[in-house]
């Protein structure tokens, strides 16, 4: 039997509707349009392409997009005092440096003068905590669109087993996080868990955020598991050409789970609309203006 597929492209279309009216809400409420501010340094040809998406999306939904391009050379007091006006600028809600930063450019001492309000990345420390002790606060997109895609597809995780196999800052940590306070058992595996295999075989929910391309295997799965693949990987495909795959291998994988996002066009294209959502978010909060956070 054949997996269904989780249309992430799908769902973050329906999201970037409802943020675009949401958008139009707030500003008919505020008097103005809420703000997303891009920081990116150097010319990464990756990160110019995910700016630029960052930036038309953001107009798409009806939201002002401010984009400021420095130099790979600039320093980081330069870089800081950007983030430092951009933390004063009112018509800012949120605030994002792209990652990763060029050589000698301290990653964490740059997030952590942004604001935490406005931080809709949701990587500074503040946030991080403000997750792990349950108050409000901002989550990191990619697990955030993971959980919004689990939701959809299963309604209540509670009881569930999830095998979040990865453990970095933005993914693997605050997706664990979520999952429990969803009421899932989350089991962290990672490059040095036993028996990975096994340990995956248990889950109900698999999520695959390891960056090594299609290392889960169908033997791997319990048969009706929900997979979410969060890898993008470029390898060289048989046409010489080179090609997009996830974590998961998906020929294998889809064979044997109940549900699986596709790579590309499942977690994916969710980064950049909870990203939007997240802005949006931090626009109501900023001007007191009531939102059912949830419903977004
Ligand atoms: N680089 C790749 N993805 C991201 C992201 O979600 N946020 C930031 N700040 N940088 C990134």
């Amino acid at each position: 039997m054949s997996a269904a597929l989780i249309d992430g492209k799908a769902f973050a279309e329906g999201l970037r509707q409802k943020i675009a009216k949401f958008a139009d809400e707030f500003e008919a409420k505020a008097g103005r349009k809420a703000g997303l501010a891009v920081v990116l340094v150097g010319e990464d040809p990756a990160s110019q392409v995910y700016v630029r998406s960052k930036g038309k999306a953001t107009t798409a939904a009806g939201m002002n997009s401010f984009e400021y391009k420095m130099p790979a050379d600039a320093s980081e007091a330069d870089l800081i005092a950007k983030v430092e006006e951009l933390n004063a600028d009112p018509a800012v809600d949120g605030i994002l440096v792209q990652l990763p930063l060029p050589k000698g450019l301290d990653e964490q001492a740059v997030i952590s003068t942004i604001d935490p309000d406005k931080d809709v990345d949701g990587f500074h420390i503040i946030n991080a905590g403000r997750l792990s002790v349950g108050q409000k606060g901002f989550v990191p997109c990619t697990p955030l669109g993971c959980l919004m895609l689990l939701k959809d597809r299963l309604g209540d995780l509670s009881g569930k087993d999830a095998v979040v196999i990865g453990r970095s800052n933005i993914v693997g940590k605050p997706m664990a996080q979520l999952l429990t306070d969803a009421n899932a058992t989350v089991t962290i595996a990672h490059s040095r868990t036993a028996n990975l295999p096994e340990v995956v075989k248990r889950a109900d929910i698999v999520v695959a955020a390891v960056g090594r391309p299609e290392m889960v295997k169908g033997d791997w799965i319990k048969p009706g598991a929900t997979v979410i693949d969060v890898g993008i990987n470029r390898v060289d495909g048989e046409d010489g050409k080179t090609k997009l795959v996830g974590d998961v291998d998906f020929d294998s994988a889809r064979e044997v789970a109940g549900a699986i996002t596709p790579v590309p066009g499942g977690v994916g294209p969710m980064t950049i609309a909870v990203l939007l959502r997240n802005a949006l978010v931090s626009a109501y909060r900023r001007e007191n203006i009531a939102l059912d956070e949830d419903a977004l």
